[in-house]
């Protein structure tokens, strides 16, 4: 069953026009959504009314932006069940949230000869900054691997963890496969070690409720662009007491308490990892994706989501020459596909003909291409507001460009 979408299909008026004379088909949504009409106008009421700098002016217009970046802060969370405000750190998205841990945490904790675990499906923004880590720290980076489904081996993970271990770093969701990985089986195998466990949830937020308390991790980043939200925000969840004992992450106003030239004291929780003037207007209008959201109800979401990929997959295996890689029974509305060995650069130009918006390449994940010997992969991904009618769309555009390519 999918839901009515009807209305909120509505709230989109970006997905309301033609592209090469064809209605827009919009399935590059793992990349980013589009952003409901509410999000839009927040962000342009931001500017035409309220604009600016926050925390120290002496004015109204500074305190009512104050109040609203704050308030959003609350709002995530509150969204995230995390337990206290200042365990919310806004960054510039997922990159910089792990960035900021790479560099910060492996700063205090991390030296020669220690270890680091990721998994061998995490994007690149989740494997380069834990290697710079170790170079700097002259540590080791150690991959769980994964089966052909997309499946990560938690044997193979629980014989990686030694005393040497000193963080374990995953996504919730694979970008690419759309795998969804047991995060809490994850974090508990590694606190047994009393080892910390960062996850990366820039694919899951928008598509199923994530609860910070109930999963137990350490560290926890998404992106606003890929939940409804603007660009240019993203969240770092962050365990207070760990928060506490790492060193800033850059310098500059904000972060500061106290500055001399001989000596400077740093501010308290969050505002030490917020140095410089953040993207105010952006977090504001993301509080709106969140109602959003939650308002639509993630449930729903992830449900209507389901059905559309459930339906998808089914129909696109009917398609003779089909490969679709991610075939996890537990993943989110991503569908990664070859056909015969057509390069998927040519796949998504011919569907982009058709008015279909689709993603070509390694998404971002070169070991995962690697790991299965192709270049990259064609990615349709269903956002809220994709229709079963577009699914049909897709379907029609794969049969009718399938021939041409083998
Ligand atoms: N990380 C984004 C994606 O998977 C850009 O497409």
């Amino acid at each position: 069953m999918t839901m009515d979408i009807s209305n909120t299909r509505k709230l989109f008026p970006i997905l309301d026009q033609e592209i090469y004379g064809k209605p827009l088909v919009y399935l590059d949504n793992a990349a980013t959504t589009q952003k409901p009409r509410q999000v839009i106008e927040a962000l342009s009421d931001y500017y035409l009314t309220q604009n600016s700098n926050i925390h120290r002016g002496a004015h109204y217009l500074a305190a009512k932006s104050t109040e609203d970046y704050e308030q959003c802060r609350h709002r995530v969370q509150e969204f995230i069940n995390a337990r206290h405000s200042h365990e919310i750190v806004f960054t510039r998205g997922t990159t910089e949230s792990i960035n900021l841990v790479a560099y910060s945490f492996c700063q205090e904790f991390l030296k020669e000869g220690d270890e680091i675990i990721i998994s061998g499906m995490e994007h690149h923004s989740d494997i380069v900054p834990w290697q710079l880590a170790c170079g700097r720290h002259k540590a080791k980076l150690k991959v769980i691997p994964f089966s052909d489904e997309g499946i990560l081996d938690l044997e193979t993970f629980r014989g990686l963890l030694n005393d040497k271990t000193r963080i374990v770093a995953v996504n919730h969701v694979s970008n690419t496969l759309g795998t969804i990985n047991p995060i809490k089986e994850i974090v508990e195998t590694a606190h047994a070690h009393n080892i910390p466990v960062l996850v990366d949830g820039a694919q899951a937020v928008s598509h199923m409720p994530v609860d910070i308390q109930s999963l137990g991790c350490d560290f926890y980043c998404f992106s606003g662009h890929k939940m409804y939200g603007p660009m240019g925000v993203g969240v770092l969840y962050g365990r207070e007491d760990l928060l506490d004992k790492m060193p800033p992450y850059q310098g500059g106003g904000e972060m500061i308490k106290d500055v001399t030239f001989e000596k400077t004291t740093y501010n308290e929780l969050p505002f030490k990892f917020e140095a410089g003037t953040p993207s105010v207007g952006d977090v504001v209008a993301l509080r709106y994706a969140i109602d959003f959201m939650q308002e639509t109800g993630i449930e729903n979401i992830a449900a209507h989501e389901q059905s559309l990929t459930r339906y998808a997959t089914e129909r696109m295996m009917e398609i003779s020459g089909m490969h679709i890689y991610g075939t996890a029974p537990d993943k989110t509305s991503v569908i990664s596909f070859l056909i015969g060995n057509a390069h998927p650069y040519d796949t998504g130009t011919l569907l982009d003909k058709l008015g279909i918006a689709v993603r070509t390449g390694h998404h971002c994940t070169q070991p995962i291409m690697d790991r299965y010997g192709i270049p990259g992969t064609v990615r349709a991904s269903f956002a809220v507001y994709n229709t079963r009618e577009e699914v049909d769309t897709l379907i029609a555009a794969l049969n009718r460009i399938a021939p041409m390519l083998m």
